[in-house]
């Protein structure tokens, strides 16, 4: 599986990873986050909301679990499956919201990988000291794979 990088020096380079990948966006997209805490997936999260159209603030959903937001064209899902176990997260019905109306984004998705769909585009995001940061692009399966093709085409991605 071939994967992608960017790198990001500050939150405003996060910014542009998120508003190159949302304006392919469209109903159905998954996008599954890993990385330690603090590596910025709520950061990322939040500049993919901003790219999106998303006016509500987004905070972490850890306590929430998930969270759902107005975009300008596409409903926005933020999930943060930390606290949640095996069960209780199959009991969310995520199936409901991967293949529904709007984009989702998981934090720490690895920990409910068996419930993921086949195809998504897992994003690792690693520190890189100071405000930079490291994020590897994995995609699986159609539409991400074009897209990541098309983003280092673009010079987004390498
Ligand atoms: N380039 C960057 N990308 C993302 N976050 C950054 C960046 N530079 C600094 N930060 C800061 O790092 C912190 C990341 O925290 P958060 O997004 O909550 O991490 P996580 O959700 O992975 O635990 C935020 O305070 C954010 O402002
Ligand atoms: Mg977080």
């Amino acid at each position: 599986m071939s994967s992608y990088e960017y790198i990001a020096a500050d939150l405003t380079e996060t910014g542009k990873l998120a508003a190159g990948l949302a304006s392919l966006f469209g109903p159905g997209t998954v996008l599954a986050l890993d990385g330690d805490l603090g590596a910025g997936k709520t950061a990322f999260s939040q500049a993919v909301a901003r790219s999106l159209g998303v006016s509500d603030v987004v905070n972490s959903p850890t306590f929430t679990i998930i969270k759902e937001y107005e975009g300008a064209e596409l409903p926005f899902y933020h999930m943060d499956v930390y606290r949640l176990s095996a069960d209780e997260a199959d009991e969310l019905g995520l199936d409901d919201y991967f293949y529904g109306e709007g984009v989702t984004l998981i934090e720490w998705a690895s920990l409910v990988e068996e419930l993921l769909p086949p195809e998504r585009l897992s994003v690792y995001i690693e520190h890189g000291g100071g405000d930079s940061r490291r994020f590897r692009l994995t995609p699986a399966g159609e539409p991400y794979s074009q897209w990541c093709m098309q983003l280092k085409e673009n010079g987004l991605l390498r």
